[in-house]
C-alpha cells in the first residue's frame, strides 16, 4: 500500500496569517524522507491554502509523486498542462464548503470530464477521478479516459460505529469494481490513525491519501519540541 501525504493544512497554517511559514515544499521533503511515496495537494479555486507558487516550488522539489487535486475547469486545466503534476485527482468544488463534500458527479457530467481528462494526458499527466462508493459512478469512470479512481472514504469515516462495516462493504465492492473495469484504485478522505485499517486491508485498493490527521498529529507530536526549542531561546 502506498501513502500519498496531503499537505493542504500545511499551507492552511501559513494563510491563517498571511505569513511565509510554514512552507509547504519544506513539508513535502520531511515527509518524503520519511517515506512517503508521494505529495498531494488541492489547488483550489479561491487559494484558500495552497498557491500557485507553492505548485511551482513543489513540482521542483518533490522526487516522488505530485498528485494534485483539482476541480475540472478551464482555468485549473490549463494551469495542469503548464506544471505537469505527475498525476490530478478531479474532485467536485462548491463555493464555501469547508472541505470536499463528496465524489463527483461522473455518470451526470460525462462530457465535461471526458474533455478534462483528455486534456489531462494530452499533456501527459495521469488523470483521476475522486468518486463516491458507488457502482453507478465507479461504472462511469472507465469510459471518460481516465486511467485511475479515488474512492471517497469520507461516509466510512464520518459513519457511527454501527454503521461502519456496511460503509466498508461499499468501499470493497466499489474497489472490486473499479478493479474489474481496469482502473488503478486509490482511496481516501477523512481517514484517521484509528479508522484506516479496514481501509488498509483492502486489496485493490494501491495507494491512500491522508491530509488532516497527520498534519493534526504532527501539530501535537512536534510541539512539544517546539515550545522547548523556545524556552532555550527566551531564557
Ligand atoms: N482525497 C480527496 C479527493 C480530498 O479532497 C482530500 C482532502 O483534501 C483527501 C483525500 C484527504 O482527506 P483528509 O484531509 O481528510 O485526509
Amino acid at each position: 500500500m502506498r501513502l500519498s501525504v496531503n499537505i493542504d493544512h500545511v499551507a492552511t497554517v501559513r494563510q491563517a496569517r498571511r505569513a511565509r511559514e510554514p512552507e509547504p515544499v519544506t513539508a513535502a521533503a520531511l515527509a518524503e524522507l520519511a517515506g512517503a511515496d508521494g505529495i498531494t495537494v488541492h489547488l483550489r479555486g479561491d487559494r484558500r491554502h495552497m498557491q500557485d507558487r507553492d505548485l511551482r516550488l513543489l513540482r521542483d522539489v518533490v522526487s516522488t509523486r505530485l498528485n494534485v487535486e483539482m476541480a475540472a475547469t478551464d482555468e485549473m486545466m490549463s494551469i495542469a498542462s503548464q506544471l505537469k503534476p505527475d498525476q490530478v485527482t478531479l474532485v467536485p468544488e462548491e463555493p464555501g464548503e469547508v472541505t470536499t463534500t463528496g465524489g463527483l458527479d461522473v455518470a451526470a457530467n460525462h462530457d465535461a470530464i471526458s474533455a478534462a481528462v483528455g486534456r489531462l494526458q494530452e499533456a501527459g499527466i495521469v488523470a483521476s477521478l475522486f468518486v463516491d462508493p458507488d457502482p453507478e459512478q465507479v461504472s462511469a469512470a472507465g469510459p471518460t479516459g481516465a486511467t485511475a479512481v479515488e474512492i471517497n472514504t469520507g461516509p466510512y469515516a464520518d459513519a457511527p460505529v454501527a454503521r461502519q462495516a456496511a460503509e466498508i462493504v461499499k468501499i470493497q465492492q466499489a474497489a472490486r469494481q473499479a478493479r474489474a473495469d481496469g482502473l488503478e484504485v486509490l482511496g481516501g478522505h477523512g481517514l484517521t490513525y484509528v479508522n484506516v485499517g479496514p481501509v488498509a486491508a483492502i486489496p485493490e485498493i494501491v495507494e491512500l491519501n491522508i491530509g488532516h490527521s497527520i498534519i493534526a498529529r504532527a501539530v501535537l507530536v512536534g510541539l512539544e519540541r517546539a515550545v522547548r526549542e523556545m524556552m532555550a531561546l527566551v531564557r
